[in-house]
């Protein structure tokens, strides 16, 4: 152990997004440093919110030892997610060594494991006591596969950060958002709170991919699913709360 090298860490926010050549944003900084138990991040696409849990992970692991879980719909996605914390972890100086390493996983020689895991609910279950749960693209999780996690941090007492964009107004991730109250911190960044999203590609972005994906993707605003035929508002006008039912 260094304890010099560790406070001198420890009094510079974000010194792990610093150290691997990023320059953290107002909001990364400050989820880098909160101890917020329960965070839910509603990003703009590219806003660098991968980045930035990336980043938290790698801090965990050096600073709290113990197992990370990184949790996505799809295999594919949290292998992602962990492909950045790994680039990340790789780009610093004097850290634990890496004992054991796949395209999924590594483990450090303070006895640390970052584990990228697949979107089923039957995986997540074999782990237990997680520091930290990684969420991505928690929007399009599952209900039941989110209730297969909140279980693991009990014990532990392990920290939750969900991010995502928007998507739909239904699922737990809307759900906490707009009903959840004090359970969750919160922090919302729009593509025009990014700097490094030009304001010219937004305006060309938003006629390519219209407004319906704009105003979820880039201002992460709640819109009813595609898939919807009747949208939430209209259905809601149509229904009469004082009639009876006819049958
Ligand atoms: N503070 C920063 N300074 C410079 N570049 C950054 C910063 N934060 C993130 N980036 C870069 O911005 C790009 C997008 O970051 P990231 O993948 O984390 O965003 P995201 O919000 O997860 O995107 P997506 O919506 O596609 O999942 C990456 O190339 C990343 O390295
Ligand atoms: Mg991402």
């Amino acid at each position: 152990m260094n304890l010099a090298r560790d406070l001198s860490r420890a009094l510079r926010p974000g010194w792990v997004m610093h150290d691997a050549g990023l320059d953290p944003d107002p909001w990364q900084t400050q989820l880098l440093v909160s101890e917020e138990p329960r965070h839910l991040l509603l990003c703009s696409r590219q806003s660098g919110k991968s980045t930035t849990v990336a980043s938290k992970a790698v801090e965990t692991a050096i600073f709290d030892p113990g197992l990370i879980l990184m949790i996505a719909p799809a295999q594919r996605q949290s292998g992602e997610l962990f492909r950045k914390a790994k680039d990340i972890y790789l780009a610093l100086d004097d850290v634990p060594r890496i004992v054991q390493e796949s395209a999924r996983s590594m483990e450090l020689a303070n006895g640390s494991r970052i584990v990228a895991l697949p979107g089923t609910e039957a995986t997540i279950r074999g782990y237990s006591a997680p520091k930290l749960v990684l969420v991505d693209e928690a929007a399009r999780v599952e209900d039941a596969l989110y209730h297969s996690i909140t279980p693991m941090l009990a014990v532990s007492r392990g920290r939750l950060i969900a991010l995502t964009t928007p998507y739909g107004r239904r699922g737990w991730f809307y759900e906490a958002w707009e009903h959840g109250g004090d359970y969750w911190q919160r922090t919302k960044i729009s593509a025009h709170d990014c700097p490094r999203i030009d304001a010219e590609w937004l305006k060309a972005e938003r006629e390519s991919v219209g407004d319906w994906a704009f105003r979820q993707e880039y201002l992460v605003e709640f819109v009813d699913t595609d898939e919807q035929f009747f949208s939430s508002a209209l259905i809601e006008a149509a229904i009469d709360p004082d009639l009876e039912p006819i049958w």
